[in-house]
């Protein structure tokens, strides 16, 4: 069964991961706050786009702009005048819809067949009593709904202290264009050759008409965002290389999510028509996630073609060229652009990880994150915390481990209990220290050393020398590959799932 919003949202808020922004003051619903496992996970999937996308490719490089920018950028973008949404408002309600979205609702019906009663009928659906299909607010079902009207999306505010119309400036609605204006400074300071890629992982604004869907769509968000600049004159495998790396840069992307857990069937393309493509783009390719809306938009990948910087050079009267060595020309790159959202790649991974299954005849939740996403690498558990020695063993591996990567220290309920709170926010791997890896000092008999890793996904056991823990993790955490520990270190035995002292 597919995973709900519902049950994504409640988790989030149980376990720490998102909780409603300025909760204790009725929240809102358009903007979140990442909680302790939630950050981690965020700074997770910004960490591995990084690595795979900037560091370690020669032609990338990063950028960090200031979301305040000249307000001139967004009239040379083209945000002023175009980056608007069709707007309608309730006369009776005063609610108020993104107009290409109100069918889309499931909407409020008093029916005259049934004396009037209140249905709420799914969207784009007819009354199934009096046939009627929705002309009025989908909200309260008795305003008229205006015409609808051009609304712009981005923040305004003012830089300095004087509020007038000489400081009005924008929060950036997309982190693109600091990429654009930084053009040539970065071509010059890093003497880069075509093609080279700006990569910007930060922030935007937009003031959607219509928010929702939990961290879907919200008015504060991140992005990460490449603009991969191309000679346009130049040919890869016989084709322009601006259509060869727009296909490119599709398949990467499409690789990164499946890398990093999100299933086949639940990705897919979806070409932009022509009618729909934005004002720069000469075509546009979004990957769509089966998200528990149904299919949207994860993210998009433009060519924008050399719209931008020839805006911004028209705009600001300087050169935004590159020269071209073999052609003995000044040109103007194309951009392919993939541009993605960190909070619905967030949204992603969390719903295509959810799982229940029932184990030995209870329900067990858990988050299948890929290791590398997971918020909390290990889990230390003693199994027995009266006992000094096994304490003192757990919180060493604890803070040893903790040099490399997020490791925490429980024992707050029994050891079948914290392995399900573990599974339940996706920690791979568990450790438990037992009487065996210290010994008992009264019986006189001296302990082996040896500590039990617990895998989330199989529930298996192996017992593996405490100092081996750091070489077998870094393995786990970079190939998954269980079951290379499994044939090194033998004994493999599967997940008690109680403790000894009896679960409470
Ligand atoms: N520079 C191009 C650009 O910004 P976009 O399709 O408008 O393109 C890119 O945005 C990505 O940013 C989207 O695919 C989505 O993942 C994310 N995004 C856009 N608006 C968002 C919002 N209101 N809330 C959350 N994420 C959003």
């Amino acid at each position: 069964m597919p995973v709900t919003m519902d049950t994504l949202v409640s988790l989030s808020k149980r376990r720490g991961f998102v909780f409603q922004s300025s909760e204790i003051y009725g929240g809102t619903g358009s903007v979140w706050d990442y909680g302790p496992l939630g950050v981690e996970l965020k700074q997770n999937i910004k960490r591995l786009w990084w690595r795979d996308f900037v560091q370690s490719r020669a032609d990338m490089v990063g950028l960090d702009a200031s979301i305040l920018m000249h307000p001139m950028v967004w009239t040379a973008s083209g945000h002023v005048d175009k980056f608007t949404d069709p707007m309608v408002d309730c006369h009776e309600c005063r609610h108020r819809f993104r107009a290409d979205h109100v069918d889309a609702r499931p909407w409020t019906h008093y029916c005259p067949a049934t004396k009037g009663n209140k249905f709420v009928i799914p969207a784009g659906e007819a009354c199934g009593h009096c046939g009627a299909r929705r002309t009025l607010c989908p909200e309260c079902g008795k305003g008229e709904l205006t015409a609808p009207r051009q609304f712009n999306l981005m923040f305004k505010t003012f830089m300095g202290p004087v509020e007038d119309e000489a400081a009005l400036t924008y929060l950036r609605p997309e982190t693109a264009q600091a990429m654009f204006v930084n053009f040539d400074n970065v071509l010059q300071s890093m003497r880069l050759k075509l093609p080279f890629g700006i990569a910007q992982a930060g922030r935007s604004f937009r003031n959607e008409i219509t928010p929702g869907n939990f961290i879907f769509r919200t008015r504060e968000f991140e992005q990460m965002e490449i603009e991969d600049f191309v000679n346009p004159h130049d040919t890869v495998e016989g084709r322009p290389a601006d259509e060869w790396w727009h296909d490119r840069w599709i398949a990467d992307c499409m690789a990164w999510f499946r890398r990093y857990g999100l299933r086949e069937e639940n990705l897919r393309l979806r070409e932009h028509e022509k009618a729909e493509l934005a004002h720069y783009a000469k075509r546009t390719v979004d990957i769509d996630y089966l998200f528990p809306i149904g299919w949207s938009e994860l993210m998009g990948i433009a060519n924008r073609s050399d719209y931008d910087l020839k805006q911004h050079s028209k705009f600001s009267g300087k050169s935004l060229t590159y020269f071209d060595e073999e052609r003995k020309e000044h040109i103007v790159p194309f951009v392919v652009e993939p541009a993605a959202g960190v909070d619905r790649a967030l949204l992603a991974f969390l719903a295509d990880a959810y799982q229940e299954e029932e184990v030995r005849g209870e329900k067990r939740v858990v988050l299948r994150f890929h290791p590398e996403l997971a918020p909390v690498k290990v889990a230390v558990l003693p199994l027995l915390k009266k006992r000094e020695e096994i304490v003192r063993t757990a919180h060493g591996i604890r803070a040893a481990l903790s040099r490399h990567f997020r490791v925490v220290y429980d024992d707050t309920a029994a050891i079948g209990r914290l392995y399900r709170r573990q599974d339940e926010v996706g920690t791979p791997y568990c450790v438990t220290v037992d009487v065996q890896t210290v010994g008992d000092r009264d019986k006189g008999e001296s302990g082996d050393g040896r500590v039990t890793i617990r895998d989330r996904d199989s529930m298996q056991q192996v017992r593996v020398p405490e100092g081996e823990l750091l070489p077998v993790f870094r393995g786990l955490l970079e190939d998954g590959d269980w079951g290379a520990v499994v044939a090194r270190f033998g004994g493999v035995t599967a997940d008690a799932g109680r403790s000894r002292e009896g679960d409470p």
